[in-house]
């Protein structure tokens, strides 16, 4: 291990000036969800290992294994949160409504309020294939002293505070941003430390790798299908490279990295996307343009959307920003109104 890499810890000391709310307690969040990625990461581990066993024998422990897992990674999490003293309200992909914390300490003293997903890509555990979590970071809206409420939580994307994702592959990376561009870090499971690997992380301007559920094609909108089209095409630098893993996390840092896009669009069966801005557009969009890249819903930019409930669905289209500004010029074509 080379001396000079700088740990995640030393990482978030040393950048605290460059927040501009720079009290401490936004640093002593991430330390929290640090933690909490290194226990689900161990456990995520043990999942694969339990799954190949299970492969061997009883095959129904796999779908068990895999909802317990999600069920585990947000009770981790939101321990870690609330065991941090740092939050004042939490709300979760798996959870109906949102979490305001009474008790031990004065949580409604605290500022921030954290949104997450915390397994992001479940489907891909029982095959050994790479997941994630997401997490997303606002400032209270409501006067300290009070519980937090619903409107805490329903803030435009455009007010992240901070935004992130761990992935838990062959190596397990936690990249995140506090607005100051995005970086990523690499842990070293022999010291139990994130290290500084991926520094001021950027989205190639153009790409060659489209990353679309193709499955869905019959229902998918026209923009979209001849975009698909677009793509496949034998001319200049295309046909691009198809790659989807069905896990957002993964399809992202491997486009961020290599240059790309990602879309969930909607579809005729599915007429507000899939994805739910609170926990995966909206984190996943503050990344992309930190990086560089465009995050739409094929026509505006998912930070300006105005959530207007919990778990509020969105299409979208995020990555390089000339693939993005492409693909949403086919989808401009068949513009109602
Ligand atoms: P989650 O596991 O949190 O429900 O998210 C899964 C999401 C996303 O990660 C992935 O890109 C997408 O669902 C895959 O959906 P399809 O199987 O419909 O392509
Ligand atoms: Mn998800
Ligand atoms: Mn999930």
């Amino acid at each position: 291990m080379n001396k000079n890499y700088v740990t995640l810890g030393e990482f978030i000391i040393n950048n605290q000036h460059d927040f501009k709310y720079s009290s401490g307690e936004l640093s002593r969040l991430i330390n929290s969800i640090r933690l909490a990625a290194k226990i689900v990461n161990h456990e995520v581990n043990k999942a694969g290992l339990v799954d190949i066993l299970g492969a061997a024998g009883d095959t129904n422990v796999q779908g068990e294994d895999q909802q317990k897992l999600d069920v585990y990674a947000n009770d981790v999490f939101k321990s870690a949160l609330i065991n941090g003293e740092i939050v004042c309200g939490i709300t979760s992909e798996e959870e109906n409504d949102y979490i305001t914390i009474e008790g031990k300490y004065n949580a409604n003293d605290n500022k921030y309020v954290v949104l997450i997903d915390p397994l992001d890509g479940s489907s891909n555990i029982d095959v050994n294939v790479s997941v994630g979590t997401i997490f997303s970071i606002y400032r209270r809206i409501t006067p300290l002293g009070m519980p937090v409420k619903k409107e805490d939580f329903l803030q435009k994307g455009s007010e992240q505070v901070a935004a992130g994702y761990i992935v838990y592959s062959t190596s397990t990376m936690l990249v995140y941003t506090t607005g100051n561009g995005v970086n990523g870090f690499t842990l070293n499971p022999a010291t139990g430390s994130f290290y500084l690997s991926h520094p001021n992380m950027k989205f190639p301007e153009s790409g060659n790798i489209f990353s679309i559920n193709q499955g869905n094609y019959p229902h998918f909108p026209k923009g979209v299908k001849d975009y698909i089209k677009y793509c496949q095409e034998e001319i200049e630098d295309r046909p691009y490279t198809y790659r989807y893993i069905g896990s957002m996390v993964s399809d992202f840092h491997r486009n961020i990295i290599k240059g790309g896009i990602y879309i969930y669009p909607t579809s005729s069966k599915a007429p507000n996307g899939k994805l739910r801005l609170l926990y995966e557009c909206n984190p996943m969009a503050f990344l992309t343009e930190q990086a560089g890249g465009k995050a739409t819903n094929g026509f505006n930019r998912i930070l300006d959307i105005q959530p207007n409930e919990l778990h509020e669905r969105s299409p979208i289209f995020c990555g390089s920003i000339k693939m993005v500004e492409k693909a949403e010029s086919f989808m401009l074509k068949y513009k109602k109104g």
